[in-house]
Formats: structure tokens, C-alpha cells, sequence
């Protein structure tokens, strides 16, 4: 299968988890080794907000603030990729081609931002329709999809299993909520819908969901 997987820097980021990064090596040589062709992609987490603010605060504008926040992003890209490659593998992918160049080489890739202006969910959507991907997973800081964002709403409970369309229906609800923090960015929801790429959403303090996940074992909330 071709697999992108995104993993949030809420999971490995924030504040940087040398041990979780390691575990998230380990479960992406697995999943290599069962023979799956996988693009990571992975969010720069509370550094990256952290150097947005900084970027904000020197007077800089959102697109250079957002590129400092892509760097930060490159830079646990490259920490999961050497990890794996050694040196040989510290050039963290740019562009979608690269990306596609990665795995076409090595079975992997591992990115962080593209662009200015988005979020690495639309990264990871992009990518995973370039290589026409089986399967998304996005590893994130909660057990799923929620009827209401569970930070906020005690009596939001999980969904299982859920539409595209309810997917939308759900982000539009959402978004009138202010501000907050969606579990999937819309955009990258829209790219996703429209390829109907199968999307799993797990809580990615547990890499193992990954694999439970990829085997088709009930976890998370499964988007189809
Ligand atoms: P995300 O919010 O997508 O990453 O990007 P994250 O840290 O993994 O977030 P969690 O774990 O899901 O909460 C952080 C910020 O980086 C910039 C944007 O400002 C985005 O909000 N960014 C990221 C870009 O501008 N372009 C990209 O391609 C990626």
C-alpha cells in the first residue's frame, strides 16, 4: 500500500519528545519492512508557534512567519529521516516532486511544510494525492474525530466511523466555534473528499495506533 502519514507536532513537538520520535521511527521501519511505500509528514508543534511569535513580534508578516514555522516543521522532518538514513538522508523534501523522488529511491519520504499560508494537514492531503495513497493516517493529541471539539464540550463523544460529507458538515459547524484548533483542516478535509482517500484519525501518543490502524483494527475514527 501507499501510505502518508501525518503525525502531529502536538505528539513529538510539544516540548520535542526524543523518546516518542524514536517510537515513531520504529513504527515507520516496520511498516517499511511489511513493504509499504509511505510520505511522512510531520508539524513543527509548539516550537513552530513559538517562532511564529517570534517572527511576529521582530514585525514580520503571516507568510514570513509562516516560513519559520515550515523550517521549524523541516527540522523534525530531518531528525526522524537521519534517524533512519543517517547522513546520507539529512535532505528533507521541499517540494511534492521531491517528495515523490523520496520514495520512488528509499519507499520513504519525510516532510514537514510546503508553503506559507497552509497547515502540514493540507501537506499531507497534497501528498497523498500525488501518489494516489490507499490510506492516511493522521496521528494526532486525541482519540479521534469528536461530535464537538472534547476540549471544550465534556459530553462530546468519539465517532467511529464517519462520511466525507459528514466530515464537512461537522468542520462547518466547527468553524463558527472561533479560532479553535480543527482536528483536520478543512482544506486539507476538501483535497481528501474530493480523492476519497480513506483517512484514519488516532491518537498518536500511542504509535502503535498507527499499526493498529494500517492493519484495519478498530481504533480512532475511520473517514471514507
Ligand atoms: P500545523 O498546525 O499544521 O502543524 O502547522 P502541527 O504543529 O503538527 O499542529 P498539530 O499538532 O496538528 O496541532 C503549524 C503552522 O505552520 C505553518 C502554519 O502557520 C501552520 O499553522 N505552516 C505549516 C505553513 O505555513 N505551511 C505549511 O505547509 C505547514
Amino acid at each position: 500500500m501507499r501510505i502518508v502519514l501525518r503525525i502531529g507536532g502536538s505528539v513529538i513537538a510539544s516540548p520535542p519528545d526524543p523518546k516518542m520520535l524514536n517510537r515513531y521511527v520504529e513504527v515507520i521501519t516496520q511498516i517499511l519492512r511489511e513493504g509499504h511505500g509511505m510520505i511522512i509528514v510531520v508539524g513543527g508543534g509548539r516550537p513552530a508557534r513559538e517562532f511564529i511569535q517570534i517572527a511576529k513580534d521582530m514585525g514580520m508578516e503571516e507568510p514570513e512567519q509562516d516560513e519559520v514555522a515550515i523550517s521549524i516543521s523541516r527540522v523534525f522532518a530531518q531528525l526522524i529521516s537521519m534517524k533512519m538514513g543517517g547522513h546520507e538522508w539529512k535532505d528533507v523534501p521541499t517540494s511534492l516532486e521531491e517528495a515523490r523522488d523520496a520514495l520512488r529511491r528509499r519507499g520513504v519520504a519525510v516532510m514537514g511544510g510546503l508553503r506559507p499560508g497552509m497547515t502540514t494537514d493540507a501537506v499531507a492531503a497534497l501528498a497523498a494525492s500525488e501518489i494516489d495513497a490507499d490510506l492516511i493516517i493522521k496521528a494526532t493529541d486525541q482519540d479521534g474525530v469528536y461530535t464537538k471539539d472534547p476540549e471544550k464540550h465534556p459530553e462530546a463523544e468519539k465517532i467511529d466511523e464517519m462520511s466525507f460529507e459528514d466530515l464537512a458538515a461537522l468542520l462547518e459547524r466547527e468553524r463558527h466555534t472561533a479560532g479553535i484548533h480543527q482536528i483536520i483542516d478543512p482544506e486539507a478535509a476538501r483535497i481528501l473528499r474530493e480523492r476519497r482517500i480513506r483517512t484514519i484519525v488516532v491518537n498518536g501518543f500511542n504509535p502503535e495506533n498507527v499499526l493498529a490502524a494500517l492493519r484495519g483494527e478498530k481504533v480512532g475514527t475511520l473517514i471514507h
